[in-house]
């Protein structure tokens, strides 16, 4: 990609650079506080302080999330009280606070509050710190993922049963921000690429938001496959030769700005690199919707698949109708929520196999911005991340990181 070509796009677009998060909220640290060996106080009842992020009402997250401090009971019957360790911030979760997702999570009383109260979060990871004597299968310090969403992993503690929970069963080599954030993204990459458009090695795929979680997830995945991946990227003000590369280390073979797709010369260009047109573009994923989901429809091959998982310009998806009557290109959505709970077997399966190419050194974890949540961190400051990843042009994906708590 040259980088004129790059500047001239994110002119034309209006893009400002974005000031670094890291510079600008001093509570983003580096170091991974989930080994520190310290733990607060607990009460001589065993009482558990927690604090939550939570919401009583949908709207923006500045607006309805606040800080709420219970107290958890000691774990006895089939309970377990977990220590969450980190916790991703993903777009699917904003959407959820602000009542637009249709994964709705549970207002509830429970943790002493007059007005139901829901907990922000829906993906994340705990460590088992205590458990009833009628719990089978877990023990202390075990690390748990969450099974479903709606269980609210903005949190410090809570408690839950175990069917809630599902045990990583080996925990070597896999740090708590992999375990935190891989059952939703990596799942979908996956599952789409193995479910759609009946791949083989040497095919390939055509996707938007390369750069986003899913996007690097699929880049990966298709590496370890065999897959050749065309990757659209939006060009930005500076950087966009950088994040190129940094694709282009992942696995991507081609990687393009949004603008370059929309251009009239882009067909021409895809037949340059699938041999002239002979090797057939099978399969697009579209997290973005709009004008430049539109144009990547179009480099699909006829009988090619087109697979919608995400919305990220707000804008409708909009088709040609020549595409399905003379293409016979097929257009289908996916939901990693759904296909989790129709298959939960397959789900555990793939969430292993991810982990066990981590150990490999064949995937790699999203670029993330460690939000340090300890203790005494503050409401706004924790509020203030939240709203912080609502921007895009992001250097990581914001994940809580559980400090002492
Ligand atoms: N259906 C499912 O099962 C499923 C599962 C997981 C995720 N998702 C959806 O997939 C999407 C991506 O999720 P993620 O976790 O991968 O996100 P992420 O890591 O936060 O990355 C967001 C991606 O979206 C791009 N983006 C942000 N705002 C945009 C805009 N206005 N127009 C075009 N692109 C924009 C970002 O590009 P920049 O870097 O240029 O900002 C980045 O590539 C979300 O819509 C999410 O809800 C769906």
């Amino acid at each position: 990609m040259a980088s004129k070509r790059a500047t001239a796009t994110a002119t034309a677009l209006r893009l400002t650079p974005q000031p670094s998060p890291r510079a600008a909220t001093s509570y983003l640290r580096t170091t991974p506080p989930f080994l520190s060996p310290h733990r607060r106080h607990i009460s001589a009842y065993g009482y558990e302080q927690a604090k939550a992020l939570t919401f009583s009402k949908y709207g923006e997250p500045a607006d309805v999330l606040s800080l709420h401090t219970h107290s958890i009971s000691p774990a006895h019957s089939h309970n377990l009280t977990l220590r969450f360790l980190a916790a991703p911030i993903n777009p699917a979760d904003i959407n959820q606070i602000q009542g637009v997702y249709p994964s709705k999570p549970a207002f509830t009383t429970a943790l002493g509050t007059a007005t139901p109260i829901a907990v922000a979060g829906n993906e994340g990871v705990a460590e088992v710190i205590s458990l009833g004597s009628s719990v089978k299968g877990l023990a202390k310090g075990d690390w748990v993922m969450m099974k479903a969403p709606g269980f609210g992993t903005w949190r410090t503690h809570a408690q839950t049963t175990p069917e809630h929970v599902t045990r990583l069963e080996d925990r070597r080599g896999i740090s708590a921000i992999t375990a935190a954030t891989v059952s939703v993204n990596p799942c979908t990459a996956y599952r789409m690429l193995r479910g759609f458009g009946a791949m083989r090695p040497g095919d390939w795929f055509v996707q938007n938001g390369a750069n986003g979680g899913v996007g690097r997830a699929a880049i990966q995945l298709a590496r370890v496959w065999g897959f050749r991946s065309l990757n659209i990227v939006r060009g930005r003000a500076e950087g966009t030769d950088e994040l190129a590369r940094e694709l282009r280390d992942l696995g991507a073979d081609v990687v393009v700005t949004d603008a370059e797709l929309q251009a009239p010369e882009f067909r021409e260009r895809v037949k340059e690199w699938t041999a002239g047109g002979r090797e057939p573009v099978k399969l697009a994923l579209n997290c973005v919707g709009g004008k430049p989901a539109t144009a990547m429809a179009k480099v699909l091959a006829p009988g090619g698949h087109f697979v919608t998982y995400g919305a990220m310009s707000k804008q409708p998806l909009t088709l040609p109708a020549s595409l399905l009557i003379f293409k016979d290109v097929h257009f289908h959505g996916f939901w990693v929520s759904k296909w989790a709970e129709r298959e939960p077997d397959e789900k555990k399966r793939t969430v292993e196999h991810v982990l066990e190419l981590v150990r490999k050194g064949e995937f790699k974890d999203v670029p993330v911005e460690e939000l340090l949540w300890e203790w005494e961190t503050k409401e706004e400051e924790l509020i203030g991340a939240v709203k912080g990843t609502l921007e895009g042009f992001r250097k990581g994906k914001g994940v809580f990181v559980f400090g002492r708590t």
